[in-house]
């Protein structure tokens, strides 16, 4: 298992919250540390709002990774990636979520918790955290994606 230096930074609507807690036990047996952006209760929340300052602590540094939460895992991803420095990704599937970090440096997986199970979540968290970026071609096309962002702030 990867050795992360900084706390993951995790969040979720209501509709990703029981996920997000299934999540938390394994990410507790692995003594992998975390910081819990919410929503603490399962009440009913906005997951644009939810899905902000869990994103920023990612870009400023103080979490390593991003673990998002919502009904469909769509609207956070969504939220998510309106944040310059993120790079987020919806996965329902293991192979996306090991390539999105090998191709794309994916740092934020989006996870529907009325979409998977809480084996496969963390499943697929197993293997985005377990995946590296791979660099050489792939980091020409991520720095593209900066590119946009770049572009699209100067408008
Ligand atoms: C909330 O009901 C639901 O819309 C939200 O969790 C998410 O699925 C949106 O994409």
């Amino acid at each position: 298992m990867i050795q992360l230096t900084k706390p993951l930074a995790l969040a979720a609507d209501h509709g990703g919250y029981e996920l997000k807690e299934a999540v938390k036990k394994h990410l507790d047996e692995l003594e992998l540390a975390y910081q819990d952006f919410g929503t603490l209760d399962g009440a009913s929340c906005d997951y644009p709002q939810i899905a902000q300052p869990a994103c920023n602590a990612v870009v400023n540094g103080e979490c390593s990774l991003a673990l998002l939460f919502c009904g469909t895992g769509v609207g956070i991803s969504m939220a998510a990636n309106k944040i310059r420095g993120i790079r987020a990704c919806c996965c329902s599937d293991v192979f996306s979520a090991e390539f999105t970090r090998r191709h794309n440096d994916a740092n934020a997986l989006c996870m529907g918790g009325r979409v998977v199970g809480a084996g496969l979540a963390c499943s697929l968290v197993d293997a985005f955290l377990n995946a590296e970026f791979e660099g050489e071609r792939h980091q020409r096309r991520v720095n593209m994606l900066k590119d946009i962002e770049d572009a699209q702030a100067a408008l």
